[in-house]
């Protein structure tokens, strides 16, 4: 069984699954397991320091599967994106999420090239700026969420922009399994981004205590800082006790400080990033059966 809605018609999903980019989680190896499992596997560009690297990457990406794939661009003045979008482009990658910058910068290129662009939004301003600048869709990102996560929690967040924008907007933010998959659904996104969960895979490209570590804590061990990077990001409490500056990108401190949403609530093994996305699909048609079973003829 397939799931359909606009994300899936826009990208060729057979599910609106996206596997977060997720900066110094998502390579290639993940990449090609959420898009094979029928998702959309995604990595964020500065993950490969280099046009070589990402060159590489993508070809490696490419052999593995047909699949489609997105991108994710730090526009930020910390990172050199233009040439990086450039071979992303000429590697056919069609879906762009744009973080840290405005999506102005890309969109006319994306757009020349038949992509998307769907931007990181935490505010109905920003939200009201992506539109209006030509974004296609938005990555509503609320309350809890792994990474640089909002303030407004999903179920408010997610229909509140689709009325104000009538943009496709996915949910991101404490969704791991079908049941909360089904939720975001319901409240109107087009798909769902799942990051927390898949830090615990053998596919993430992480050390082993950073994924045990995702396995053992619970919401309480998540904190909501702006003290690492500047920007508000969630953190395993006990990964940034002893951080006191913002290491450089390419630092290597960046491999003991962690990152994670409240969804480590839902985290319970790590498993192959495939199961994770076949146990959602299925989930998901449980809980939507079972919602249907709550409706009496009278
Ligand atoms: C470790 C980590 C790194 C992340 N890095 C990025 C990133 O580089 N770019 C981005 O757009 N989002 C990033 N995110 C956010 C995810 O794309 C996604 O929105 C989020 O993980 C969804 O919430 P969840 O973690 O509750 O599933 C990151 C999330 C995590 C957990």
């Amino acid at each position: 069984m397939k799931i359909q809605t606009r994300l899936t018609e826009m990208l060729g999903l057979d599910y609106p699954i996206i596997g977060a980019p997720m900066f110094l989680v998502s390579y290639e190896a993940l990449v090609i397991a959420v898009s094979e499992a029928g998702g959309l596997g995604m990595f964020p560009l500065p993950n490969y320091k280099n046009p070589d690297d990402l060159k590489i990457a993508l070809n490696i990406i490419r052999k593995a599967t047909s699949h489609p794939i997105g991108v994710n661009i730090h526009l930020s003045g910390r990172f050199d994106w233009k040439k990086q979008l450039a071979i992303c482009l000429d590697a056919g990658v069609n879906f762009f999420i744009t973080s840290l910058g405005d999506p102005r910068l890309i969109i006319d290129d994306v757009h020349a090239n038949n992509g998307k662009v769907f931007p990181d939004v935490v505010s109905l301003e920003q939200s009201l700026k992506s539109r209006d600048g030509g974004a296609d869709g938005l990555i509503a990102v609320g309350a809890g969420a792994g990474g640089h996560g909002g303030t407004i929690p999903i179920p408010v967040l997610v229909p509140y922009l689709i009325e104000k924008t009538r943009l496709p907007v996915v949910a991101a933010g404490g969704i791991s399994n079908g049941a909360q998959m089904a939720a975001a659904l319901a409240l109107g996104a087009c798909g769902v981004i799942t990051g927390t969960r898949l830090i615990a895979t053998p596919e993430a490209g992480v050390v082993q205590g950073y994924k045990e570590a995702v396995v053992a804590s619970e919401p309480k061990d998540i904190v909501f800082s702006n003290r690492i990077t500047g920007n508000w990001a969630n953190w395993i409490k006990q990964s940034i006790e002893k951080v006191e500056t913002t290491p450089e990108l390419d630092s290597k401190k960046w491999l003991d400080i962690w990152s994670a949403g409240q969804s480590v609530a839902q985290v319970e093994d790590i498993k192959p990033a495939g199961t994770i996305i076949k146990e959602m699909v299925e989930s998901y048609i449980q809980t939507c059966t079972s919602l249907q079973k709550t409706l009496l003829d009278r």
